[in-house]
């Protein structure tokens, strides 16, 4: 197969992750037989830098052209950076909204998973964890909070800022059905998340995914109040199995369920639209703080690498080879600086920077 994938570097420890997760992906594609190219551009604060907004019309054509995109992050420190000067449609943020409308991605899977070998980075106490959790988390990705009407005027003397959550039943609809159908491939459980007690944008969410739900009677649906599942995510994570949920609240769960994971340098992501096209990111930020050093955590780049095999290849094998990489890396005791494990035996864990672990993760792929 070939594959016309367009990257998007970015900002902070983007670079520097991104380039390990095309070495693994040369890896996989040379040894599997497929032929693999790169086109980089420029997004967030490097865009600002270079041609003062931060997405041009032309990353967007690129991203347009290709069969997917493979991205890392983007933005800086937002006390100190010159980029959060400028107004707020002008900064890094507004790039990565801008190209997830653009692009029409609606769906974001999160997957939140904890590798029995990082147990020890997991701080839930054991009798909580118990064996583990195994969750993903669909979070709406172009409605809502992010997207509604917002403004800040001035009312009697002072400011007054609002923003508009808005849902319309089209958009619940169809990131609902992809939960279902995801659900069907694993425990065929869906906890759709809300404030249903509060908005009348989550009195719609839960009609019209109970709507959808009768289109899967061999799914369960369970409705859980968002403040409910932030609870639950570090009292019982091994209840859930597709958590469905608005863009907000799946921006602040999805954190949540990648530090019980043991790091927000594991949890990957996937943003798709109707068609096989999409782009991947770890769910984490551009981590300004290490930036250059060489030591960020690129699994979670890596790991979104291999959900574009699955999800816009339909290569499966392939994809299944990189998540066994990863795991082998991991049993074999290897691990960068956050997700090493606190007050055990160190004898058999080797600490490495990024570049080290693509290549070992890369040498790893059969
Ligand atoms: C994420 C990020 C973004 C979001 C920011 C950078 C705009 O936190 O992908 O979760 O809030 O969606
Ligand atoms: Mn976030």
């Amino acid at each position: 197969m070939k594959m016309n994938i367009v990257s998007i570097p970015g900002d902070g420890i983007g670079p520097e992750i991104v380039a390990e997760a095309k070495k693994v992906l040369e890896a996989a594609a040379s040894h599997y037989g497929h032929e693999i190219s790169f086109t980089d551009v420029l997004m967030g604060g490097c865009s600002i830098d270079a041609y003062g907004e931060p997405l041009t019309q032309e990353t967007i054509d690129a991203c347009k052209a290709a069969d997917a995109v493979l991205m890392g992050s983007i933005g800086g420190d937002t006390t100190t950076s010159p980029w959060y000067k400028l107004p707020p449609e002008k900064r890094p943020e507004a790039g990565l909204l801008g190209i997830r409308k653009a692009l029409g991605l609606f769906a974001n899977l999160r997957p939140a998973y904890l590798y029995p070998e990082l147990a020890q980075a997991c701080p839930l106490r054991p009798d909580i964890v118990k064996d583990g959790f195994d969750m993903v988390i669909v979070r709406e990705l172009t409605g809502g909070l992010y997207f509604g009407p917002r403004s800040t005027r001035e009312e009697g003397g002072q400011l007054v800022a609002t923003d508009t959550l808005v849902y319309s039943e089209a958009e619940i609809r169809r990131v609902a059905i992809r939960a279902f159908d995801i659900a069907r491939k694993r425990r065929k459980l869906v906890t759709s998340v809300d404030k249903a007690n509060v908005l009348d944008s989550s009195r719609l969410w839960r009609k019209t995914v109970e709507e959808v739900a009768k289109d899967y009677p061999d799914v369960t649906l369970k409705h859980q109040l968002v403040d409910s599942c932030a609870m639950q995510l570090v009292q019982n994570p091994g209840q859930f199995d597709v958590v469905l949920t608005e863009n907000m609240f799946g921006d602040i769960l999805s954190d949540e369920a990648s530090m019980i994971a043991g790091s927000l340098g594991m949890l990957s992501s996937a943003s798709l639209n109707e068609t096989k096209f999409g782009l991947y990111e770890p769910s984490g930020g551009s981590a300004p703080d290490i930036a250059g050093k060489g030591i960020a955590n690129p699994i979670a780049t890596i790991l979104s690498a291999a959900m574009m095999l699955r999800y816009s290849f339909d290569l499966d094998r392939e994809a299944d080879a990189v998540e066994e990489a990863v795991r082998q890396v991991l049993a074999d005791g290897i691990r960068t600086g956050d997700i090493m494990p606190a007050d055990v035996d160190l004898s058999s864990i080797r600490r490495v920077g990024t570049a080290e672990m693509g290549s070992e993760i890369a040498a790893r792929i059969k």
